[in-house]
């Protein structure tokens, strides 16, 4: 099995990527000595297809393992399934010689890194993603943490894994619109971050779509590979970690002005991306070959790239709730051609409504 190290000093560790390799789990588990009881937090969709495998992997290398089930939905990213965890941490007797198991998307990662950042003061976790983009950005890099009736990701801590499991066989059961969201932050490291993999991504696009092993463990590499340089330079986001930023600014605006139920989160974040590209193509930072090469690449994931309607009173508003805005400016990332990136101070938001197209 191939691996990467993330390296954060003492808090270093790797992550592996293979086909079909839940059976490795436990060995890894074992080799990195962990505690000997593991709790592994999953939802009902995941679970069915992925727990059994994991558990008698564990179990095989001499883990005593427990399972914990969350609702599925980021709706239940909130306080009240964390307490829901504890609870059940506290009633199995779990104590420091325990690690948890995140097996599922983003938010089975984030709640469970979280419950493992804060529960005893900190206990070990292993992440084990099983959407695309859990395995290209939410598992790498530490963010843990649930939602707010105010807003998403309010409450969380840095907290990295002991280890990330990487199967890509697990693509194989992820509904469509979900596997094409996670293909958007592919896209993404390529756009402001690697031009080679913006081309490896141009030209398989079929393969991608397809699902093609081989393509998938390239392109899911490459990104984590980028993700660990990011957050090895910048792990609690002072400055260049803001990179990974890209067309979410414009995209958490869409989701927003949209309540979070028309678009996945990567389609949000095509839009926006769009948005950035075609303001940086206005700005002298990108020509329009490249701007249109971005908007084929998308287009071709069969991602959306217009901004919904609104009235330009409403985008100003949402994105002026950004967590990104200090003094009523928007701390913003811009693609410089393809491969390259650009952080402005955007305090007239005018512009990049009207380059991304929005009337009145
Ligand atoms: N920590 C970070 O750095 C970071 C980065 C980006 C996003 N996030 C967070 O990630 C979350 C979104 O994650 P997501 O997109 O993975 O969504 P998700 O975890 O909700 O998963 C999407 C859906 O796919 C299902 N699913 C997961 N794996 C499956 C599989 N292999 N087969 C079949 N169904 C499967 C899930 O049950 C769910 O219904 C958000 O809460 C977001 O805030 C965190």
């Amino acid at each position: 099995m191939d691996n990467i190290t993330v390296g954060l000093g003492e808090r270093s560790y790797k992550i592996f990527f293979g086909h079909q390799v839940l059976a490795e789990t436990g060995p890894l588990c074992r080799d990195l000595k962990m505690g000997s009881r593991a709790a592994v937090v999953t939802n009902p969709t995941v679970g069915a297809h992925y727990f059994e495998p994991v558990r008698a992997s564990l179990a095989k290398a001499g883990f005593t393992v427990h399972r914990i089930e969350i609702p599925d939905g980021e709706e239940y990213k909130n306080s009240e399934t964390l307490k829901g965890i504890y609870d059940r941490l506290i009633d199995l007797g779990l104590d420091r010689g325990s690690y948890l198991v995140a097996l599922g998307g983003g938010v089975v990662g984030d709640i469970a890194g979280y419950a493992a950042a804060t529960y005893l003061r900190g206990i070990p976790f292993v992440q084990v993603p099983t959407t695309l983009l859990a395995q290209v950005d939410s598992s790498v890099g530490g963010k843990t943490g649930i939602n707010h009736e105010k807003g998403k990701n309010l409450i969380g801590a840095f907290y990295q894994p002991g280890l990330v499991m990487i199967d890509v066989a697990t693509l194989d059961t992820l509904p469509e619109r979900e596997y094409l969201s996670g293909l958007a932050e592919v896209a993404k490291y390529g756009i402001v971050l690697d031009g080679e993999l913006f081309d490896f991504i141009f030209n398989n696009t079929d393969k991608l779509l397809g699902r093609d092993t081989e393509s998938l463990l390239f392109v899911i590499q490459r990104s984590c590979a980028i993700k660990a340089s990011v957050v090895e330079k910048d792990e609690r986001e002072t400055g260049l970690r803001a990179v990974l930023n890209y067309g979410h600014t414009v995209g958490h605006a869409v989701e927003t002005l949209t309540g979070y139920t028309k678009y996945k989160h990567g389609e949000a974040v095509a839009i926006g991306m769009v948005a950035a590209a075609k303001y940086a193509e206005s700005m002298g930072l990108a020509n329009k070959s490249e701007t249109e090469r971005i908007i084929t690449l998308l287009k071709a994931l069969r991602l959306p790239v217009e901004l919904p309607e609104f009235s330009v009173a409403a985008y100003t508003e949402a994105l002026l709730r950004d967590k990104k805005v200090r003094d009523g400016g928007l701390n913003f990332v811009f693609n410089k051609g393809i491969g390259g990136f650009h952080f402005a101070r955007v305090t007239d938001l005018s512009p990049l409504l009207k380059t991304g197209g929005i009337g009145g």
